[in-house]
């Protein structure tokens, strides 16, 4: 038997990067789903974004999120920010962790947060001392961290000397996200190969993919031969815009805890619990989300003969 890790912790970011790819909802919808969320084990919701409306009108009232969740102890809310004016926001509204999101590839950095990956890197700093300033913890997300949709192929190399840049200007951790679902795990295992040369190694070290080319799960099964032990997934599958061709959601949180759990590896979530949320998330966006296990149910399930 592979030697995999005994505990995986999962992050939920249905509410941030599922719901900022679907027409917008209520914010009232926003804090029902993130407050249901709190109560399946979850210990980390990514709950909201603090960027330009103008830019991403769906994260629209971020502020207002925040304050009206219900806390729950144990649960780390965090926030996700393109710039020192995004951690100002974030940390005011009271974040407790918050993800400076830069762009292994050029292009897409210039086209998601409109400066160059240079500039990216000198406003972590600022970032940075913002969070830690107010004590809450910094992650940096190196996204297109798999390959970009403008550029193709990014380098392992590139990507793990941006984590290099990051981690010199202060970030606590690192999350690599398949921004637009192009790893394999071949490609899993060729940037942690980067990353163990660069010494970016551990529970530092998260991964984000998404479900795009259907290879998520197995991309997070080759990170867990690795020894990986962070990942990003969304209730229900969310994020698959159907006004944006080609978009697909993360991947799919009750379909990575059954995977984990069947596998003997611990996440702490409930998945019954976990299964509500979801399908309360298909009726907030209104429209049938991908998730496995909402359609077939868990292995468990038994159907009368
Ligand atoms: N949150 C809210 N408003 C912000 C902001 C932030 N983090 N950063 C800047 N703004 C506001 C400015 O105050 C300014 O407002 P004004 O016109 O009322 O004065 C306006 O946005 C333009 O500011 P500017 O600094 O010129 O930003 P920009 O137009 O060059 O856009 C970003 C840069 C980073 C703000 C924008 O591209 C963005 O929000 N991108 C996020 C993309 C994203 O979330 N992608 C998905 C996640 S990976
Ligand atoms: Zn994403």
């Amino acid at each position: 038997m592979p030697c995999w890790p005994t505990r995986v912790d999962v992050r939920e970011v249905g509410p941030r990067d599922g719901l900022q790819n679907e027409a917008p909802v209520p914010i009232e919808a926003r804090v029902e789903l993130i407050d249901a969320l709190s109560t399946t084990g979850l210990r980390f919701i990514e709950a909201a974004a603090f960027v330009s409306p103008a830019a991403i009108p769906p994260m629209a009232g971020a502020a207002e999120v925040m304050a009206r969740i219900a806390r729950r102890t144990g649960v780390v809310y965090s926030a996700l920010v393109p710039n020192p004016k995004g951690a100002e926001l974030a940390t005011a509204a009271g974040a407790d962790e918050i993800e400076l999101v830069v762009s292994a590839s050029e292009t897409h950095n210039r086209k998601n947060v409109r400066r160059s990956v240079a500039d990216s890197l000198v406003g972590a700093r600022d970032v940075v001392e913002i969070g830690h300033g107010a004590g809450v913890a910094v992650e940096a997300i190196v996204s297109t961290a798999f390959g970009c949709p403008y550029e193709g192929d990014v380098a392992p190399e590139r990507v793990a000397q941006i984590a290099g840049h990051l981690v010199d200007a202060g970030a606590d951790r690192l999350s690599f996200g398949d921004t637009t679902g192009m790893a394999t795990p071949r490609r899993v295992s060729d940037l942690l190969d980067a990353l163990d040369r660069a010494g970016i190694v551990g529970d530092r070290v998260g991964l984000h993919f998404h479900n795009t080319r259907g290879t998520a799960l197995a991309n997070v099964v080759a990170a867990l031969d690795r020894g990986v032990t962070r990942f990003d997934a969304s209730v229900g599958g969310l994020g698959g815009c159907p006004y944006a061709p080609g978009a697909s959601g993360n991947a799919v949180t009750e379909d990575l805890v059954h995977m984990l759990e069947d596998m003997g590896i611990d996440t702490g979530i409930d998945l019954d619990a976990l299964l509500v949320c979801a399908r309360r998330a298909q009726e907030i966006v209104g429209r049938e989300l991908p998730s496995a296990l909402l359609h077939a149910g868990a292995r468990s399930r038994r159907y009368a003969s």
